[in-house]
């Protein structure tokens, strides 16, 4: 049996019933963050750049967001061409234009999201994360939101690291992800 992690909206269309039935399973406990939505100049790292994301890349998001996600989590084409529809779409690309890393992010009702961050694995920790959360920052600011929140996994010590890094703070309690049939 193929799972999901379930929607919000799922998850609030739920009858206490069917939270206690098989078919609904917790996975993985996440934790929330928030970071004041601020300004900040951004120096890349060398031979990396930030370009609005084109939705014609969307089998290199597919291809990083694979390589950086377990297959749980890992978005498919379906899925990620509606976020790339709704969302702020950010590519990270290398000196040869190839795609290394990416940020979606969404406002809703006042409130701005970081909802996706992945950086190539061979690509990583040479500031690349920090300069697409800083963008991300700085653009949901653009927007006019004062705040940015995000999940990430508990057990997830290098993008808390990251996050802690760029100034987001851990907000109470924990999190539990649920998973439902796909
Ligand atoms: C999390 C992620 C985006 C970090 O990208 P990155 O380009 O390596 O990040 P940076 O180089 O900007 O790292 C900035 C800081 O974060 C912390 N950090 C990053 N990776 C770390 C790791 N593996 N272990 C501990 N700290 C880490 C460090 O403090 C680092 O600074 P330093 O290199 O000077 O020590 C990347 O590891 C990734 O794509 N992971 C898989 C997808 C994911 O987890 N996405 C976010 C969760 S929703």
């Amino acid at each position: 049996m193929a799972l999901r992690p379930a929607t919000p909206a799922e998850i609030a269309a739920l009858s206490l019933e069917a939270l206690n039935d098989d078919a609904i399973g917790s996975v993985e406990a996440l934790v929330a963050y928030a970071a004041a939505a601020s300004w900040k100049v951004q120096v890349s790292p060398e031979g990396m750049t930030l370009r609005e994301g084109s939705r014609d890349s969307i089998a290199a998001v597919l291809a990083v967001d694979h390589a950086c996600f377990e297959p749980l989590w890992a978005y498919d084409r379906r899925l990620l061409a509606g976020y790339l529809e709704a969302d702020r779409f950010v590519e990270a690309c290398a000196t040869d234009g190839e795609l290394v890393g990416f940020t979606l992010t969404g406002v809703e009702a006042g409130q701005g999201s970081l909802g996706r961050l992945a950086v190539a694995p061979a690509l990583r920790r040479q500031g690349l994360g920090t300069i697409l959360v800083e963008d991300a920052i700085r653009a949901l600011a653009w927007q006019g939101v004062g705040y940015v929140t995000l999940t990430t996994q508990v057990e997830n010590a290098a993008a808390r690291a990251l996050y802690a890094s760029c100034g987001f703070y851990e907000l109470p309690g924990t999190l539990v992800a649920l998973t439902i049939e796909a």
